[in-house]
């Protein structure tokens, strides 16, 4: 730009433009205004009077005094893009202030719990098996041989869907499952035995929502079913599960139960995990803590599903994940589990 133009005022602007570059602050912005100000920059009021110029002028002259303008944007450009990096973002910040932490997710408790269930299993030779929240009563209550209006229903109160019953009926209304055993059901009918699957998901029912009910829960459900299946294979595969996920010296007992489904039916406990037997609140002084429903599947249940129950035997069991959550990190309300607080999440979950 050293280059003259010709014209003297035109090269003395020339100059101050080019000194723009150094110049920073107020002494930048008033220049800036000096020379391309609105009203009474130089660069402006010669640019309109340009046109009064007799012709031959006008080109040149108004071609260079263009020039000026654009060189002296482009400095003020360059000039303010260069301030706004290093000035601009330091205005103002507390450079003292810690730098934000990255969040990083963790794991729920619950979720936790079912993966190490369904991996124990795993290793023993089941595989996962999954089934619809919406079920229809047939599998819900009638293909597990809950009698109609039998009083084991009571404990099983859900929501009924508004909705056409489901083909198939009688037994075809519909309904939120009220535990995962429909879905042996499921299983035994969409292939024959040998079975062994597990099967974990959410199941609803007419439940108030306190410290140790929700209406919404989460199960697991195992099944083996193949010829010459005894009790002697269920006690032994449970007690192995309890080991493995409770510790090696974890000792389990057997009390007798009831469940339509199964014949002889049992409830397993393990040895308290607070207590470890010697009795306190949370095992009401009894040394043990109720796990998990189970028992040998009736013979009714494997003729419902179009199998021979002279030739195939199996049991099945099921338990509850926020439960043996709650058992094993000593949580006293069911209600943190479902909650979502992350103030509770993060000190139980392991980092994802
Ligand atoms: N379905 C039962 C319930 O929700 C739990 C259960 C008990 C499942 C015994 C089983 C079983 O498979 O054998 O109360």
């Amino acid at each position: 730009m050293s280059q003259t133009s010709g014209y003297a005022d035109l090269d003395s602007i020339a100059e101050r433009v080019e000194r723009l570059a150094s110049l920073e602050g107020k002494a930048l912005e008033a220049e800036e205004i000096a020379l391309l100000g609105r009203k009474s920059g130089i660069i402006t009021a010669k640019l309109r009077s340009v046109a009064k110029l007799p012709l031959e002028e006008r080109r040149s002259y108004g071609a260079r005094l263009n020039e000026l303008k654009v060189r002296a944007d482009a400095i003020l450009v360059q000039k303010r893009t260069a301030s706004t990096n290093v000035d601009g973002l330091l205005v103002g910040a507390d450079l003292t202030m810690p730098a934000r932490r990255r969040w990083v997710g963790a794991e729920h408790p619950v979720t936790r719990v079912v993966d190490e269930i369904v991996e124990i299993f795993h290793g023993i030779g089941f595989t996962v098996a999954v089934g619809p929240e919406v079920e229809t009563e047939w599998y819900n209550f009638l293909a597990l041989n809950f009698p109609p209006d039998h009083p084991a229903m009571d404990m099983h109160d859900t929501l009924y869907l508004d909705a056409p019953p489901a083909k198939g009926e009688p037994g075809g209304r519909l309904l939120l499952r009220t535990h995962t055993s429909p879905v042996q059901i499921r299983a035994l009918m969409q292939s024959p035995p040998p079975v062994r699957v597990v099967i974990p998901g959410m199941v609803y029912r007419n439940d108030a929502f306190d410290p140790s009910h929700s209406p919404a829960f989460s199960q697991i459900e195992g099944l083996a079913v193949d010829e010459g299946i005894s009790f002697v294979d269920l006690k032994a595969t449970l007690i192995h599960f309890a080991q493995r996920f409770f510790g090696p010296t974890t000792t389990t007992r057997f009390r007798p139960s009831f469940f339509p489904f199964t014949e002889p039916s049992a409830e397993m406990d393990v040895e308290c995990q607070l207590c470890h037997g010697s009795g306190c609140p949370a095992c009401k002084g009894t040394g043990w803590m109720e796990i998990l429903g189970c028992g040998m599947v009736h013979p009714a249940v494997l003729e419902n599903c179009n199998l021979d129950s002279e030739r195939f035997t199996g049991w099945a069991f099921g338990m509850g994940p926020h439960r043996i959550a709650m058992l094993r990190y000593g949580i006293p309300d069911i209600r943190l589990l479902l909650e979502g607080d992350m103030r509770f999440l993060e000190q139980l979950g392991r980092k994802a």
